[in-house]
This record gives C-alpha cells, structure tokens and sequence, in this order.
C-alpha cells in the first residue's frame, strides 16, 4: 500500500521524467551584498476582509485575540518572522486621515473606503491598534503617508504625534490615548501609485511635490524613518530616473510596483484555481519579468545614484486574479495555490539578485487580499502555499549571497511560451550555513541538479520541499493542510550533490 502511494506521488510530482542534469556551482565565500530581512516584508491594507476579520476582530470578540489581534493568526505571522508591516495602503493610504483612527473606538468616524468596494470603515485600527500589531510580531513599521487627499500639514502632524518626545500638544494626545512613548515609524512613504490613484501626476509633478512636502516633515533625530517616493510600475524607468535625478534630499529609496497577471491583462486575469495549463507557463513568463524591470531601473539608478544611496523598494508585488465569484469584486480575494508558491520563489531568487538596491518588498498583501499568507472564513483559519513558500525562505532573510553559476538548464516549452525550468539562489544564512533555493518550474518533468561548492566537497544537503499532484494543488478550511512542504534530504557522492526536483516545486536545503 505504501509503495503503491509513494510511486503515485512521484508520478504526480513528475518524477516519472527526469532529464540531464543541470550544473549549479555554488562559491562559498560570501560576498558584501546582504539579503535584507525585509525583501520579506508583507503589506496591509485597508481592504476587505485584509484587516477587518483577517487579523482584526477587536477586544471583545469570541475569537481568542491580543488587543484586539487575532490569536491564531498572530502566531502563523510570528512563525514567519515578518520583518516589516506596511500599512495602511495601497490606494487607501491617499484618502486615510489619520485623525479618524485615534481617540475611543466607538467616538470614531465611519466613512466609506471608496477604493475597495464602497464599504464602511469604522477605523477601529488606527495609529496605536498598527503600532501594537507591529509590536506583538517583532516587525518592522512602514507607515504610507497621504499626498492624495491630505496635505504636508497632516502628514507632519501625523509625524509629530507618532514621535515627538517633548509636551507638545500632539504627543500629550498620544498620551492620553494610551501611549506615553513615542512610537518607532521605521519608514515613511509620501503618497502611493502617485501615477495612479494617488493623484494620476506625471513624476516631474510629483517630485517637485515630494521635494516641498518633505521640507517639513521632522522627527526627533534618533526616529527618524527612510523616507520612500512613490514611483513607477512595470516597465517604466522613467519616475526612477526623474526622481533620482530631482530629488537629493530626503529620499532613501523610490517605490516600483509589479503584479503577475497569469494573461497580462487586466480585463481577463485569469482564474485562481482550476486554470489551463496555458496560465501557468504565461504566469511564469509574466513573474520572470520583475528581472528586467528591476534590472532597467537599476541601469537609471547606478547613473543617477552611483554610489548607491537610494534603494529601489518593490512595495507591492504577487499574484491577481479574476475575482472569485459570488466575492465583492472590491474585495480582491482569491485562493491561493501551488502556482503562488513558485511565483513567490521565483521573485524571492529575483530579489535576491539585486539585494545592493532592492532592500525591501512587500507582498500584496498579508492576508485574504491578493496573494495571501493567510485566509480566514470567520474563526477559522488556514496557511496558503505562498505562506509555506514564505517560511522555508526564513533562513534568507540578513543572509549574504553567494555568487552561483547555473549552466545546462533545459527550458519548459508550451506552444510558443518557454521559460528556463530551474531558478536558483545561494546564501550564507546568519548562522553560518549555506542555504540554497531551488524551483522547477516545469509542471512535467521532474529535474535533476547536480551541486558543486567551489574549492569544497559537499557531504549533505536537508530542507524542505514544497508541491503537489495538480497545478492548482491548494489548502480549503476543510482540508486545510492539503498542501505543505515535507521534509528533504540527500547525500553527496563524491563531494557532489545530485538533487533530483519533483515537477512544479519549490526547494530550500541547508548545504553541508
Ligand atoms: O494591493 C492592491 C492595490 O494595488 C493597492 O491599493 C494599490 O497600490 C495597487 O494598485
């Protein structure tokens, strides 16, 4: 019985098909570039079922909570050592008055969150309720001011009332709003989509708006946030090369936004489950691009900024899809499966690469919005694949990377789509230890990778692996570990590693 499952696993996972080896030679010696720990960083909005229900379910609620934080969710985003939280948008962050979210729950203002299906927000998470999440995860505080619909005033205010020390008049309201110390804004971010729906500005407007604007915004010297511009999308280099060149002051990084659409297209996305296999190659095409976006910005960047003072922060990156039926399009909820997974890894090995610049990204978003960690359904609760992906990657987070020559790849073909079947990324984690990331993306054929070390003999490798029988393998809250990494191991012959990588997965090993 257990023999008949194991070859029906490997025959699902495509072990069937192996070809020739790939070559991966890893060098050991670490170099200078550190994979900063927020390339893992997750975002928040004010959007659907996001915070509302998501993680948020206040004080009094049934649902066991810290503060008003989900309990079972809290310990899911612990395990994942989120680094950082951004919040409170997205779009949202250009009409959000900060003002509206202080002071006692049940006195503040409900409006209408006209961005993400007209619903009312009650602002019950405001300032303080963000700042406490963060606190309670360990994680770092973005904070997306409002250009839109507020005013260098209010952003300032804003500033003054999270960190100002003294008696002012702001910090003695933060006070008497329960929190004597001032809080720790890590970054801060002057509008969102400034080409979009923060305002539909060309980026010569913006700059000169983000160069006023930011004159006076102040902080006490040892709070002060990297201050982040709001920049450009897909392939256009242009709000990176405008801002780097205008502004020189009081800007540590520009903004760049990217989301896979498995078709490219944002009137038919493509469904989240139950896709043709069409829609996983042209996922996989449209996910390798953030390469050369990233790789085009960077070109700008290294001759504006050469000596590489501002970063190049992908704060909104993952998976959108068609909108599930009988779900508020507004809601931007979608299921979330194998296909999530190996887009998360792909973009991770990405960002990896360009770690000098891109010293932050934030997926879109925590959780039930886009690409989720977590979805939730009232008191219930389940990880994604993109969740498992998340947390096999951990050890990469502050890790150096190790240069890696990846030779003999063969490519997976579908009609006139084809993509290199393996990505991989190498690097010295904190503790000392090589890890290595490895996908297939191929949802055929198994893959075999042989792993040299340069000038050292490898004896073992052990991880994780994460797949499944179907392309759109995923978790229900009926079954909700359908889909979870097991563990993986393999030993060297003659110094050597031959890793053999099951169809359509995802693999990080500790490398001995
Ligand atoms: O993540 C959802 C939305 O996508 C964000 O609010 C916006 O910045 C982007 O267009």
């Amino acid at each position: 019985m257990r023999l008949v499952r194991t070859a029906t696993l490997a025959l699902a996972a495509g072990l069937c098909c192996s070809v020739a080896a790939s070559q991966i030679e890893i060098d050991p010696k670490a170099g200078e570039t550190v994979i900063h720990r927020n390339i893992y960083g997750q975002f928040a909005e004010h959007l659907g079922r996001g915070i509302y229900e998501g993680i948020w379910v206040g004080p009094d609620s049934a649902i066991p909570n810290t503060k008003g934080w989900r309990n079972d969710v809290l310990s899911a985003l612990k395990a994942l050592k989120v680094p950082l939280v951004r919040w409170p948008g997205g779009c949202f962050a250009d009409e959000y008055h900060w003002r509206d979210g202080i002071g006692p729950r049940a006195s503040r203002p409900v409006k209408l969150n006209t961005n993400w299906g007209g619903v009312e927000e009650n602002n019950a998470v405001g300032t303080h309720e963000f700042f406490e999440l963060a606190e309670l995860l360990g994680a770092q505080t973005y904070v997306n001011g409002n250009l839109g619909t507020g005013s260098g005033r209010e952003m300032a205010e804003w500033l003054e009332y999270m960190t100002a020390e003294g008696n002012s008049t702001l910090a003695q309201l933060r006070r008497q709003n329960g929190r004597d110390k001032p809080f720790k804004v890590d970054y801060f971010a002057v509008g969102n989509e400034a080409w979009g729906c923060g305002g539909n500005m060309t980026p010569e407007y913006y700059s000169n708006l983000y160069k006023q604007v930011t004159t006076f915004l102040k902080t006490p010297a040892n709070n002060t946030p990297k201050w982040i511009a709001s920049g450009g999308h897909s392939e256009d280099t242009r709000w990176a090369q405008v801002l780097t060149t205008e502004v020189k002051q009081k800007m540590d990084a520009v903004s760049f936004h990217y989301y896979t659409l498995p078709r490219g297209n944002w009137e038919v996305k493509g469904p989240a489950l139950q896709f043709p296999e069409q829609d996983w190659i042209s996922t996989m095409v449209q996910t390798l691009k953030m390469d050369g976006f990233i790789r085009n910005n960077k070109a700008v960047m290294d001759k504006t900024d050469p000596e590489k003072k501002v970063g190049f922060y992908v704060d909104e990156w993952g998976t959108w899809y068609d909108t599930e039926p009988g779900q508020n399009p507004g809601f931007l909820y979608q299921q979330n499966s194998l296909r999530d997974a190996v887009v998360a890894a792909l973009n991770f090995n990405i960002f990896h690469q360009h770690a000098d610049r891109v010293q932050m990204t934030n997926i879109a978003q925590m959780v039930n919005v886009l690409q989720a960690m977590i979805l939730t359904d009232k008191d219930k609760m389940l990880l994604t694949p993109t969740y498992h992906a998340f947390q096999m990657y951990v050890p990469f987070q502050d890790a150096r990377l190790l240069a890696l020559k990846l030779q003999d790849v063969p490519q997976y073909q579908l009609k006139e789509m084809s993509v290199a079947a393996i990505s991989a990324s190498a690097a010295q984690g904190k503790d000392g230890k090589l890890y290595l990331a490895l996908v297939n993306v191929d949802p055929h054929k198994a893959q075999a990778v042989t792993v040299t070390l340069k000038g050292q003999k490898v004896s073992k490798a052990q991880g994780q692996l994460l797949t499944g029988a179907a392309m759109d393998s995923h978790n229900t809250f009926a079954k909700p570990d359908s889909i979870q990494p097991v563990p993986f191991s393999a030993s060297a012959s003659q110094g050597k590693l031959q890793l053999q990588l099951p169809a359509k997965s995802v693999l990080v090993v500790q490398v001995q």
